[in-house]
């Protein structure tokens, strides 16, 4: 098949679905990287079947609760957390939403601070507490960016938080469209919950947004999570669809990143420096 994206993107592995939505009868359609998919699962192996068009995917695994689809050759392995193997967590498929722009607008939007006392209000931010204290970031010797050392005060951090308090936060974006957060357990600060986002580029304006949660349980219901990783995702999805353009620019100085931005500013540097263009503007 002729490659619709960069390599960086085509020979990776990509999240096209919950494993959980392919329990119905019949196909299950979707999209990557403008093309079109078709998944069927096999009650009795309860294996996948996938087709690019009619090509049969020979690249398709199970992981985290998501089907794994490479539409090129998988230049490295799909994404790993050691944390997910931990016996005290709970693993978690939080919901696979469409959003109506550039994956990489919801990364970025992952990753900003500065949105969650206005956005997530009462939940992941409050007034007065707006400000963004300073925090490092740093390019990860894998590619990729690292933010650390985030402080946020939240109200309800997690589904178990009863109060709030000053959350630590660490961002890593590790490939284009894969970032994940670590932030401290309420009940066991020392300790971190993770939240992975998965988004998947279905056309260079379009995504669906694959939520993993891997939280300490400390009395964390899986179907509690889920409606609360949906509940903030709902926030943030007209915000999303509502940004313009809907591609992100990499060009310097477009959109102007202040002080809270530090992050989506090394995010759209690394992408224009690592040659990403789906999705992007890029850099003239
Ligand atoms: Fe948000």
């Amino acid at each position: 098949m002729r490659p619709r994206a960069e390599s960086l993107l085509w020979d990776d592995w990509h999240a096209v679905a919950e494993f959980e939505q392919l329990s119905r009868p019949g196909r299950f359609l979707t999209t990557l990287l403008d093309v079109p998919l078709t998944l069927e699962r096999d009650p009795k192996t309860d294996s996948v079947l996938a087709h690019a068009g009619d090509e049969p995917i020979a690249s398709l695994r199970l992981k985290y609760g998501f089907v794994w689809v490479c539409l090129g050759d998988p230049a490295r392995d799909i994404v790993n957390f050691p944390e997910c193997d931990d016996p005290d967590r709970l693993l978690g498929t939080a919901g696979s939403v469409r959003v109506a722009v550039s994956g990489l607008r919801a990364v970025e939007n992952f990753l900003d601070l500065s949105h969650l006392s206005f956005v997530h209000a009462g939940f992941l931010g409050e007034e007065p507490f707006t400000e963004v204290k300073s925090y490092s970031v740093e390019s990860s010797p894998q590619g990729g960016v690292i933010a650390k050392g985030c402080r946020v005060y939240q109200p309800k951090a997690s589904p178990v938080a009863r109060e709030g308090f000053d959350v630590d936060y660490t961002y890593a974006v590790l490939r284009p469209y894969i970032v994940v957060l670590y932030k401290a357990n309420p009940v066991e600060p020392q300790r971190r919950d993770m939240i992975a986002l998965f988004v998947q580029p279905v056309s260079e304006e379009s995504c669906v947004a694959h939520l993993l949660t891997c939280y300490l349980r400390h009395g964390v219901e899986a179907a509690a999570v889920r409606r609360f990783q949906q509940f903030i995702f709902g926030q943030d999805r007209p915000i999303l669809e509502n940004q313009l353009p809907k591609r992100l620019p990499l060009t310097a100085g477009r959109e102007i990143p202040v002080r809270a931005d530090v992050a989506s500013a090394a995010y759209r540097r690394w992408l224009a420096e690592a040659g990403v263009r789906y999705g992007a503007i890029p850099a003239a």
